[in-house]
């Protein structure tokens, strides 16, 4: 992958974590998923009063790719950090907005083991991984299948 197509992604998670609703934890997360077509699909966190009912940057990204018909995530970029509740971050430069368990299960069903994953900080990437680091032994649609 190409650092342009990067910078790409890292815009679009970006902006969303500008836009996330998260009054509670004050935890801004923006995700991007480019589709295997090249689209990019990228949404916010968005938190909720019952607090369980909120969900993840990477669930708003994903739901947005499989709306417009599209099942296979190429890559992702999740960028992520608490707010100054001035329109900045506190930004702590060793910290690692790394998907949670959960998001980590959901990126699975649309990807493969060596699926690119960044992580970026509010200034830009911080680390790669794969798919593969994050979530070993991982179960998915192909242990279904007899
Ligand atoms: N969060 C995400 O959006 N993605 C993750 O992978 C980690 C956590 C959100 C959920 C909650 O709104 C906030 O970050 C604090 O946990």
């Amino acid at each position: 992958m190409s650092s342009d197509d990067l910078d790409e992604m890292f815009a679009a998670a970006r902006a969303a974590m500008d836009r996330a609703y998260a009054p509670y934890s004050n935890y801004h997360v923006g995700a991007c998923v480019r589709s295997e077509s090249g689209k990019l699909y990228s949404g916010p966190n968005v938190e909720n009063a019952a607090y369980p009912q909120g969900w993840c940057a990477e669930c708003s990204a994903i739901g947005a790719m499989v709306a417009a018909g599209e099942r296979r995530i190429r890559s992702v970029l999740v960028v992520g950090a608490q707010s100054d509740g001035a329109g900045g971050y506190i930004d702590d430069p060793n910290a690692l907005c790394t998907p949670c368990g959960g998001c980590r299960q959901n990126i699975r069903e649309f990807a493969t083991s060596d699926t690119p994953i960044h992580v970026a900080g509010p200034e830009g990437v911080r680390r790669h991984f794969t798919l593969a680091e994050l979530l070993p032994y991982d179960f998915g649609p192909d242990n279904l299948k007899r």
